[in-house]
């Protein structure tokens, strides 16, 4: 490879960092992707992903917002420079839009923002988020939110999270109060005190008064009490805490915490700073040459995402490929691993917030949409030079599942080929029951939003009407050792059985609770939450 190559390949991976944000819904997300950006200088005031946001909630149809504003309602990808660093904030859905999507762009992820919301601590969808990280070991950086408003004590956050994640944690800066009381942090790097000033929503970049620790003016400007809690504290998060490990932190075992407001402000400019000089770049991915180098000369990508109808005006499906190795050119030709054909990559697109830009080149741990309908599957390795697959991408374990029925029997043809595509897209999981004469598909989902995507996209795209018949299970695991470690398993109480789509077991709960009673009477049997993509 040329040098010169080399050189901008080690130089673009050494300043790229990419994160995505788990979550539960309110945390805060949508508030702290906009800080960030404020930050980042990517927009000059707060309020444009939020009235976005607002005005999401506000309409029930989503789908014909969409259609009508030309916009995203899934994920889309935020590129922003900050302090030399171009940082990429792979944006996942929210509440309203989990679905397993947001699992996938775990995969194009480098490293993991777990926001919290420092009045509840883990919440649900935060825990099944962070099991997806810990499958591929993802660094994880947590930022407990709110903290201008009543709180739970910082010490059980932190036990929460080791005891119920196993996940070490280090208290990068250390909060000084909360709700009323709340007075700023303290940042344990740099041994300083940052006070914190009420702003109205924190539209703007929030001024922040700094004092070094041992600086008289400290008991003026803090309640004693809150001055000795806060000596306490430290001494004891010093004394039996552990330090900061960032080998630990880059196998996803210990999780640098930070204490803020998003809303305010207050932390995001420490948060982002540390996370900066703490976060992982863009490292190697595994493929069937072995693992693949970022600097590695040729490029390579996978597809983590399909997104369809994105702009109206052009019902067309951007695919989301994240750069592995090598540098994209616009215009490139590539080779697509599945198919063995080459495909001329058409339309790249970096995507910005609702806009989009065309692109001209991108690197190692950077995202481009590509407009080539028909062309992409989930999990597609494309590449140059020599061949090569990447891991790909699993199914996850849906928790909705209905019958799929079309009651028009003259729309078969139409049906059928709508749910092979919509399923190759990876828009949902489609199961069968293993009763012969049940021949309607069992769609199978992580979020209701994708029943009603497939329900709509069927009715648009394919012309057919469908309707639903739920079915009362929550949880699906497949069965290691397929068909036959299954019959040898014997009779299984409360569980169903079906078929995925490779005609592979899975089993069917009603709860979490019938799953365990499986495993505690079969502990022979290897139940699964994910599985390949055969
Ligand atoms: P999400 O994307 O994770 O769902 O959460 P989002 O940012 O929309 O925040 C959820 C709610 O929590 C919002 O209030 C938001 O203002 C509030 N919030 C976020 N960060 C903080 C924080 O640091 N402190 C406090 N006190 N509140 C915070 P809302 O009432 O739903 O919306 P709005 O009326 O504030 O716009």
């Amino acid at each position: 490879m040329s040098t010169e190559l080399k050189a901008e390949l080690q130089t673009a991976v050494e300043h790229r960092r990419n994160f995505a944000i788990i979550s539960h819904p309110d945390a805060g997300k949508t508030t702290l992707t906009e800080k960030l950006l404020l930050y980042g200088g990517a927009i000059h005031e707060a309020g444009a992903v939020k009235a976005r946001r607002a005005q999401r909630k506000a309409t029930s149809d989503w789908m014909a917002m969409e259609q009508q504003r030309g916009i995203s309602i899934t994920s889309t990808v935020l590129q922003f420079a900050y302090r030399n660093r171009q940082i990429n904030l792979l944006d996942t859905p929210g509440h309203q839009d989990f679905s397993e999507d947001t699992y996938r762009t775990l995969a194009a992820a480098d490293n993991a923002v777990m926001l919290v919301d420092a009045a509840k601590g883990l919440e649900p969808q935060t825990r099944k988020l962070f099991e997806v990280c810990r499958m591929r070991s993802l660094p994880i950086f947590t930022f407990m939110n709110k903290m201008d408003r009543p709180a739970r004590e910082p010490l059980e956050l932190l036990d929460e999270i080791e005891q119920e994640l196993g996940l070490q944690t280090y208290a990068v800066n250390w909060p000084i109060g909360m709700g009323d009381r709340f007075k700023g942090v303290f940042d344990r790097r740099l041994r300083q005190i940052h006070l914190f000033e009420r702003t109205a929503h924190g539209s703007k970049e929030a001024g922040d008064t700094v004092i070094d620790l041992g600086d008289s003016r400290i008991e003026k400007l803090l309640d004693q009490d809150l001055y000795y809690q806060l000596k306490e504290e430290l001494e004891l998060i010093e004394g039996i805490g552990p330090d900061l490990d960032l080998e630990l932190v880059h196998q996803g075992q210990m999780t640098p915490v930070f204490f803020g407001s998003a809303m305010t402000n207050f932390g995001v400019k420490l948060f982002l700073d540390a996370f900066l000089e703490y976060a992982m770049q863009p490292e190697a991915y595994k493929s069937t040459e072995g693992e693949m180098p970022p600097t590695y000369p040729d490029f390579s990508g996978f597809v983590f995402k399909l997104q369809a109808n994105m702009d109206p005006k052009h019902r067309d499906r951007v695919a989301f490929v994240r750069v592995c190795t090598g540098r994209f050119d616009k215009d490139m030709t590539v080779n697509h691993a599945r198919t063995g054909k080459t495909v001329r990559l058409s339309r790249p697109q970096k995507l910005f917030a609702q806009g989009r830009e065309s692109l001209d080149v991108a690197y190692p741990g950077d995202v481009i949409g590509l407009n080539n309908p028909g062309v992409f599957a989930i999990g597609d390795t494309i590449y140059n030079g020599k061949r090569l697959e990447y891991e790909g991408i699993p199914c996850f374990s849906p928790e909705l599942f209905a019958y799929l029925k079309n009651p028009n029997p003259s729309k078969f043809k139409q049906f059928h080929k709508g749910v092979t595509e919509l399923r190759e897209e990876g828009a949902i999981q489609i199961m069968y029951s293993v009763d012969e004469s049940k021949r309607d598909p069992i769609l199978a989902a992580v979020g209701q939003l994708q029943f009603e995507v497939v329900q709509f996209r069927l009715q648009n795209e394919y012309g057919v009407e469908t309707l639903l018949d739920m079915l009362p299970y929550s949880v699906a695991r497949w069965v290691a050792g397929g068909w036959q470690a299954l019959e040898k398993a014997g009779r299984l109480f409360n569980t169903a059985v079906v078929k995925d789509n490779w005609g592979r077991p899975v089993l069917l709960f009603k709860n979490e609770w019938n799953l365990q009673q499986v495993i505690g009477d079969h502990p022979e049997l290897q139940l699964n939450a994910t599985a390949p993509v055969a």
